[in-house]
């Protein structure tokens, strides 16, 4: 029975007791007063006001009482319902840490059902490791301080425990409530799985942009030197006749000046900074191109599969990049699979949602080609998994793997506007999934490094625009050594001096990109003005972005990648020249 019945039936008893109380009373002093009267009216009659007052005022109280009770009921109603159209779990405890109230969002928070939860501890939805810890620290339990004030108030990140035992990252806001003299606590429980995950992605990406930076920097430096480097060696060596010792010492000084090369140039790719070729690529064609070179590098034991998908649309991506990315993929399931194994190449069409766009806030929304390379090889756990896109991250033995297959890919994917995914777990294999942009125009391929070997010599002017002094010193003497009349300035100032000064026409601007003073693209701008015919070649190991856009590699100019080969250089020099204007 509730308190407001309870309440109610009292009433009434009371009432009845007074009535019939006062009824005998009044019935004992009629006969005591008039004991003789014998024509006097019937006493119900003249006790019927009486009776009927009396059962007013019951009715009146009756009622009083109920509606007195209403709000209270209404409003405890109220509470149930607002708790539960809460967006947040909801659990109210008693100040012996049991549940009082637990609305169905805590409940499904906790993988229970509600009833379950209430008169539990709410020790229950704290894992073990937590349990016991002070108020000040992750404990939401409540406690006391001497002075009878509740030490509560606590905001942060915490972990529950879900029925299943598993944990979940929460968030809790507590506060304290006293009513009727009892004293609880009101807990607002969040969810924030979610957000740590697109939390930590975007800490995981800004830290890979933040190495990029790094390593970009210091590629474009070494790019300047190992192309003095290279092409000094490679000078000499045509000065020094076959058999010579120092030849041999000279050829040792280039090779090492490649190697060191090749490991700049991944440096730049996975710094996202090196000059990519974007056309429009079959990634089925390309595969099958790739797979012949796939099959020599993988052992026997390892079953190497196909699942192209036949409708899968062409990619606009750099085409040597993204067989590059291919290649490192390969070669690390490889690796992983050193007792055999099988390693599937699959292509498709897929649609990123933007859902998905939501929790990686680098993706664009929209429709890809996914190239996946799966293995069955060891797998990875999820500390592997995080940090395998850091240059020199690597488990592989010393010698065996410098740490920057991953990376290169990482930066070839992110710079063609892609992405890059992977599952695995240890013991269970590997995918990598590779999406890349949908083309949405054929886009013209312009192929500058086929054409002559032998270089005939050259009659017409060049200016030169390079601040890094050895450099431009060995540009100058290649370019002199092949009949080129040179004008060579430390920048783009000097250099449209020299242009300007120069009485004769200028036929190519050979210009460093990136210098003090004048960039390299306002100076072909300045240098067009005043020879318009003029050819233009920027040759650079870092692009900016910005630059990028205004015309680097839009097909105005031509694009010679830092460090060169000198005979890479004279070759383009001439096939530039020989080609129709660039306006
Ligand atoms: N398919 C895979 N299965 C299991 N682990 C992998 C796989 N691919 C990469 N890894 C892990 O990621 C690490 C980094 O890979 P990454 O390709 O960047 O460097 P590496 O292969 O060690 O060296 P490098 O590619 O420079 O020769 C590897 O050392 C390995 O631990
Ligand atoms: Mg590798």
């Amino acid at each position: 029975m509730s308190a407001q019945s309870r309440a109610r039936v009292l009433f009434l008893l009371a009432g009845l007791i007074v009535i019939v109380s006062g009824l005998a009373l009044t019935l004992s002093l009629q006969m005591l007063g008039s004991p003789q009267t014998g024509n006097a009216p019937p006493p119900i009659m003249s006790w019927l006001p009486l009776i009927v007052a009396s059962l007013v005022i019951l009715g009146i109280g009756w009622w009083l009482l109920g509606s007195c009770h209403q709000p209270e009921e209404d409003s405890a109603q109220r509470l149930r319902a607002l708790l539960e159209a809460a967006p947040d779990a909801c659990i109210v405890c008693r100040q012996d840490r049991t549940i009082l109230m637990a609305n169905d969002q805590a409940a499904r928070l906790f993988g229970y059902e509600s009833s379950l939860l209430r008169n539990q501890s709410i020790e229950k939805l704290v894992p073990n490791w937590l349990r016991g810890t002070d108020a000040s620290g992750p404990n939401p339990s409540p406690t006391s301080t001497p002075s009878g004030s509740w030490r509560l108030g606590l905001d942060g990140n915490l972990v529950g425990r879900r029925r299943d035992g598993s944990e979940i990252p929460i968030e809790i806001s507590v506060s304290p409530l006293e009513h009727a003299g009892q004293r609880y606590v009101v807990s607002f429980i969040r969810n924030i799985s979610e957000r740590k995950k697109l939390e930590d992605r975007v800490r995981h990406s800004q830290k890979l942009e933040a190495v990029g930076r790094l390593a970009g920097g210091v590629a474009h430096d070494f790019n300047n030197i190992l192309t003095a480097i290279i092409g000094y060696s490679d000078l000499l060596m045509g000065s020094v006749p076959q058999g010579d010792p120092v030849r041999d010492g000279l050829l040792e000084i280039k090779k090492a000046g490649d190697r060191a090369a090749a490991l700049t140039q991944q440096l730049l790719a996975f710094s996202r900074k090196q000059m990519l070729q974007p056309t429009v690529i079959d990634l089925n064609a390309l595969i099958q191109e790739t797979q012949k070179m796939l099959r020599r590098l993988i052992p026997e034991d390892i079953e190497m599969q196909l699942q192209l998908d036949p409708q899968t649309r062409p990619v606009r991506a750099d085409a040597a990049q993204t067989q590059q990315v291919l290649l490192n993929l390969v070669l690390n399931a490889r690796d992983a699979m050193p007792q055999g194994g099988k390693l599937t190449i699959q292509t498709a069409n897929t649609d990123l949602s933007s859902s998905y766009a939501r929790k990686h806030t680098e993706v664009r929304a929209g429709p890809y080609a996914v190239l996946s390379v799966s293995d069955t090889g060891c797998g990875m756990d999820e500390a592997t998994q995080a940090r395998v896109f850091e240059p020199f991250f690597t488990t592989k033995v010393q010698g065996k793997g410098t740490g920057l297959g991953l990376a290169t890919v990482y930066g070839i994917v992110k710079q063609s506007g892609g992405h890059i995914e992977i599952s695995s777990a240890p013991g269970q294999g590997s995918v990598f999934r590779v999406y890349l942009p949908i083309a949405e125009e054929a886009v013209p391929t312009v192929s500058l490094t086929s054409g002559l070997t032998r270089t005939p010599p050259g009659t017409e002017t060049i200016l030169v625009a390079e601040d890094e002094d050895a450099l431009r010193g060995l540009v100058r003497r290649v370019l002199e050594e092949h009949g080129y009349a040179v004008l060579a300035g430390k920048d783009g100032e000097e250099a449209l001096r020299l242009c300007r000064q120069h009485p004769g026409a200028v036929h190519l601007l050979l210009s460093d990109v990136i210098m003090p003073n004048m960039n390299g693209p306002r100076l072909a701008q300045e240098v067009k003005s005043l020879h318009p015919d003029v050819r233009v070649i920027f040759m650079s190991g870092y692009t900016d972005s910005t630059l990028v856009s205004r015309g680097v590699s839009q097909g105005e100019a031509y694009f010679l990648q830092k460090p060169f080969r000198t005979d890479t250089l004279i070759q383009l020099v001439r096939e530039v020249l020989d080609r129709a204007p660039t306006r």
